[in-house]
Order: C-alpha cells, then structure tokens, then sequence
C-alpha cells in the first residue's frame, strides 16, 4: 500500500459522520447523493460492511413517492447555505421527507454502484443488495412517473444542482430563459467563504438557483408541477446515460435476485431511455448535449457528460464515432482528460467549477464505458491523466485541465475513494 492510499483511507475516515461521509469538512457538511454512491466503492477496499452502510444510510433520506434527494441535512450546519431552513421540503404534507432534504434529486449512479459491489462479493453482499433493491427500483421508477417530460419524452432536470454538473455552461441556455424571481428574500451565500470566488458560481447565477429553490417551495415540491411548469427545465445527457446506465445495472442484480416482475418494468425503463437518446443528438457539434426543453434549443458545447455514452452503451455508430472525434480534438489541447467544459466552447475556464476541471467520478465512469466498448487507449489516458492529477495536486475537489492544479475542496471523499477502487497504481495492478 501506497503513502498515497493510506491517505485516501484516512480521508474517509475523517470525512466519516458514523455510517455516512460528508464530500469534505465545511464546504459541504452533508450527505451528497452521488458522492456517497462513489464513496461506498472507496470504502469496498478495506471495510465492506461500512460501504453497505454508506449505501443504507442514503436511502434512508428516500421520499414516499421514490425520490432520493440530493442532499439530507440530518443535522443543521448555520455554515452551509441554502439549507433546511431555505429548502423547507418537510412542509408539506403530501411528500414529507423522512429526513430534513432538498427538493431535488442528483445522478442516480447508485445502481451502479450496488452491482460493483454484488459482482465483487459474495451471498452476503447478494442479500445486502435484496435488501436495497425495492428502494432502487421505486427511484428509478419516480424518474418515470414524476420526472418525464411530455415534449421531449426524456427524463427532465429541473435545477443544475440536479445535474450534479452544477455551473456547467450547458445550464445557461435554461438560465437565460427565466428570471430572477423579484420577491427573491435576501440571502448570504456561505460557499464564497470556503471556497474561492472566482471557481464558484456568479451572483446572478446563485440567484436564479434560489429563485428555483423558492419555486418548488411554493409548489409544496409536487415534482410533476415543476417538471411541466417550472421556470427550468432542461435535458441533460448525464442525468439520461447515468440512468439509462443504471437501469443495465438494475436489471443484472433483478437477475441475479431472480425478480421477475421487476426484470419486465426495468427493461421497459431501458427501452424508452434508448429511444429518447435521439433528443440529445446535436449534429452541428457531433455529440450529445444538452437542451433547454422549454425552447428546444442545444448547448453549444461538448461536455464530459456528453462522452458518458459508451457508458450507457447507446447511440449509432456515426454518433459514437463523431463523439470520439471530439475526444480526440479535446485531448490535443489539455494536459490532462477529461475536462468538465469543452476548451473551444464559450466559457471554458480551467479553474471555475464545472466550467473546465477534470472531476474524478467522471474520469472513472467515462473511462469504464470506453473501455467496456474497446477504446482501450483512449480509456487508459483518462484513468492515467487522474492518477497524475492526484499525484501532483492531493485528493482535491476537481484539477485544472491544463496545469493539473487542485480546485475547490481540499481532502475530498470522492478523489479518495475514486483513487482506491481504481486510480491508483495499485489497484491497477491488481486488477491487471
Ligand atoms: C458540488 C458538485 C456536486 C457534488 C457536490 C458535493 O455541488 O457540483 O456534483 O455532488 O459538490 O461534492
């Protein structure tokens, strides 16, 4: 074991809040949906039993009617903002989150994760994914019944924290279409004091966010009202591979647990995801993008979501071969893959958040989906690039494209557990 793994170790372990893991200390104090999906995988190389728990304890924030939020706020913490306080979703009487959480979901990788964790273990890790596999399948099911969009027919995000991509420019095409809501109350924004300004997100940004925010409060957060009616609706690749991705996964571990009922309703999911892929195809770019669903119009640059379709497995022959076209133009301009923006899009900015920086769970996910479809080379200079990238910079939040500085956070759950299960030498070794 590496000085570096044992770092990785001991940043989960700090990060640990008994059962779950906050992404980093201050920033942000929570559970996160995703990371901890990701987490649990770090977590798999040295206690199984903990990695179950991260899962369990995700679930435990599930709503009645199958969401499982972005954020659950079991304790408040006066440093993070907007918090329980601003997302105020246990209101409401008809959906009443067990836990105080946002009104909003992010990347449902957890299926994913859960089969990982299956495939690498034995009856036991089998009778731990039974006992999660209902909850899963209710999740996925929400996307269909609460989250589908009537006019493009795919599944819709109302709000780029939704997307996890949060600053991505592909959201201004739908933040310029609304409005900062005039009755917004005055708020201060922690996150500028943990971070630096310059990679976060801008005022008028931040405002539109919380004007969302205020949006599905006042709609007491009825996610079929916001989905049609909302002031944000938008398409996003990530959201659409990730799921359509997990619902693969999903029917594999309703195999192995021999349900039969639920192995018809996952293909269906499936079925439609390949259909609405088409939505997304910007042929002027060549990739799939994202769209403002409220316009029809398409993001006008390539993001690291849009390459998340060899993980989903979907999409043409042409379309695919135009989308490793792109690859391969970015990668001749950045020292390290895959950044979060394209460099030739407007806005590209290497430092800002998800404007330009290499996040670690992307690399991991985009690299496996290239390698699944044989593009061998391609995949190993993703996965090398994060390895450099941890090596020189530490377990930080994202890393510049093109000097391989560390951004945001510092001491981050993901990077660690990222490099555990995959980016480190020796995991690679292990696995050759
Ligand atoms: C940021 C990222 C999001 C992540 C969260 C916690 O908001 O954009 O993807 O889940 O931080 O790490």
């Amino acid at each position: 074991m590496s000085e570096l793994d044992e770092q990785a170790i001991e940043i989960l372990q700090k990060n640990d809040r008994g059962g779950y893991t906050v992404p980093t200390a201050k920033l942000y104090p929570y559970q996160w949906n995703w990371d901890s999906a990701f987490v649990a995988l770090g977590f798999l190389t040295f206690d199984r039993d903990r990695a179950w728990r991260e899962v369990e304890l995700l679930l435990e924030g599930q709503w009645q009617n199958g969401m499982v939020p972005s954020i659950i706020f079991r304790r408040n913490d006066p440093d993070y903002f907007p918090g329980p306080a601003v997302w105020r979703t246990q209101t409401n009487s008809e959906v009443i989150p067990p836990i105080a959480s946002t009104g909003i979901s992010q990347p449902p990788v957890l299926a994913s994760i859960v089969l990982k964790m299956v495939s690498s273990g034995n009856d036991q890790d089998l009778q731990r994914a039974d006992t999660v596999f209902a909850d899963i399948l209710k999740w996925h099911r929400w996307y269909q019944t609460e989250r589908l969009s009537p006019v493009s027919g795919c599944v819709a995000t109302v709000h780029p924290w939704e997307t996890g991509r949060d600053n991505c420019p592909d959201w201004e095409l739908g933040l310029d279409t609304m409005q900062v809501d005039p009755e917004l109350e005055p708020y201060v924004r922690q996150d500028i004091k943990h971070a630096d300004p310059e990679q976060r997100p801008s005022k008028l940004q931040y405002d539109k966010y919380i004007s969302m925010v205020k949006y599905g409060r006042e709609q007491g957060w009825n996610q079929k009202t916001i989905t049609t009616d909302g002031p944000f609706v938008m398409a996003d690749p990530g959201i659409h591979f990730i799921l359509l991705r997990a619902n693969r996964d999903l029917l594999e571990i309703a195999r192995l647990l021999g349900k039969a009922e639920a192995i018809i309703e996952i293909q269906r999911f499936i079925d439609h995801a390949v259909e609405a892929t088409e939505y997304f195809w910007n042929d002027k770019l060549g990739a799939f993008t994202a769209r403002n669903i409220l316009n029809g119009e398409y993001s006008n640059g390539v993001s690291s979501a849009s390459a998340l379709c060899f993980y989903a497995d979907v999409g043409s022959e042409l379309q695919r071969d135009r989308t490793l076209q792109n690859l391969t133009r970015i990668s001749k301009q950045v020292q390290y893959m895959l950044p979060s923006w394209d460099p030739d899009g407007t806005n590209f900015d290497p430092q800002r958040y998800w404007c330009g920086p290499v996040w670690p769970q992307m690399n991991y996910i985009l690299s496996s989906g290239l390698e699944e479809q044989g593009h061998y080379a391609l995949a190993a200079r993703v996965r090398q690039d994060l390895s450099r990238l941890i090596e020189k910079s530490g377990f930080r939040e994202c890393f510049n494209p093109l000097n391989g500085d560390g951004c945001i956070g510092t001491d981050f759950s993901w990077t660690a557990a990222i490099w555990l299960a995959w980016a480190s030498p020796s995991t690679q070794e292990m696995a050759a």
